[in-house]
């Protein structure tokens, strides 16, 4: 894989201290199943105990490094089920039939934190875990403000998929006749004004005429904002106003003017290893709860397929990716902008992110 350029005198693919999407909260009942999976190839198991509290652990039973999320929860405890082996909440072996007293054993606890429906596991140093670098995303559980959830994975590296979503002018091509007619615009078009802060992009544009969907003939000015941050949460808000609002806020954003409608999306892309990356998301609807609950399901049904056609164009692209000399040239066009941002802010943030740890070892070996 040479989809990244390398950072001097640093391997990785992955930032580490960042707070990744494991999964959807929902999906995890109280002293229910444990659920697997792997972050940044690293396996993890996260469970809720019998009081809803959430738990994360290194999914690795240091017995025969059986997966701990096919074990079982016991009270305040993971046990791995394959010889028995037992462990508390902060990692420390308890029990393992036969032995008395048991092993002297831990797994590593990892931080974990539940917020705007999805769960939240930070992979790096601990001491450098603050809920406050989380990123704000909507949450799908809100009753006024429906939304509609899944998670799907893609044979791709995690920045394909960044990529795709840092560049949406590939809605007009890719998903021509799903998510394109579905937003009434033509996103390629036009340009969407573009601007980067730190650990964050953010992307604003106007649809002036754009079709409101459903409603032959009828024109909107829709009004689209949607924010990149690391390590890859996407949340982009969409509102409809009637005919001449871009005009009348002079292209700018409609402060205090009140929408037809508005659409919500929160996305998250988690890279799983350096070859396959997961992808979990939301789309929700604003507007006369009702009538939205039934648009809600059909959009869903649009956004599922529009997200099966990224894929095949992601995973068909990664694998032209293998097949080409990474000193290939390629052309950059200017809707390579919002990606070019994104993949600077990545390795801006790797390179501190290894000039922290190189610091740190370096203090560390002078004391
Ligand atoms: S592998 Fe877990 S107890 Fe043996
Ligand atoms: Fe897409």
């Amino acid at each position: 894989m040479s989809y990244i350029r390398k950072i001097e005198g640093c391997d990785d693919m992955f930032l580490r201290n960042s707070w990744y999407v494991f999964g959807w909260a929902k999906d995890l009942i109280p002293g229910g199943k444990p659920m697997g999976r792997v972050v940044i190839e690293q396996p993890i198991v996260v469970w809720r105990d019998a009081q809803g509290m959430l738990h994360a652990a290194e999914d690795r039973c240091p017995h025969r490094h059986a997966p701990l999320s096919m074990g079982r929860i016991k009270g305040n405890t993971i046990q791995c089920m394959y010889h028995g082996m037992t462990f508390r909440t902060d990692g420390r072996c308890v029990h393992m039939p036969l032995m008395d007293p048991a092993p002297d054993v831990t797994i590593r606890i990892y931080p974990v934190v539940e917020k705007d429906s999805w769960i939240w596991v930070w992979t790096g140093d601990c001491a450098l875990a603050d809920e406050s670098f989380i990123p704000a995303a909507f949450g799908i559980d809100d009753v006024e403000r429906p939304m509609k959830s899944n998670s799907i994975e893609y044979d791709a590296h995690y920045q394909l998929v960044h990529d795709n979503l840092c560049d949406l002018s590939h809605v007009d091509f890719v998903h021509d006749t799903t998510l394109r007619q579905a937003s009434g615009a033509h996103w390629s078009e036009t340009a969407p004004r573009i601007q980067s802060n730190r650990g964050a992009i953010r992307f604003q544009r106007w649809f002036e005429g754009a079709d409101l969907p459903g409603q032959s003939g009828e024109k909107v000015d829709t009004w689209i904002t949607y924010d990149f941050a690391l390590p890859g949460i996407f949340i982009l808000k969409g509102a409809r106003y009637p005919l001449g609002t871009a005009q009348l806020c002079q292209q700018t954003e409609p402060v205090g003017l009140e929408p037809l409608m508005r659409n919500i999306e929160q996305q998250a892309v988690t890279p799983i290893s350096k070859t396959r990356t997961a992808y979990h998301y939301a789309t929700g609807l604003i507007g006369d709860t009702r009538e939205m609950t039934r648009q809600l399901a059909e959009r869903m049904d649009v956004v599922m397929a529009a997200f099966e056609e990224d894929r095949q164009m992601i995973e068909a692209q990664q694998r032209i990716w293998d097949l080409t000399d990474p000193a290939t040239p390629k052309v950059f066009v200017p809707q390579d902008k919002g990606p070019h941002l994104m993949r600077r802010l990545i390795e801006r943030s790797m390179r501190d992110e290894h000039d922290t740890v190189k610091a740190t070892e370096i203090q560390a070996s002078a004391v």
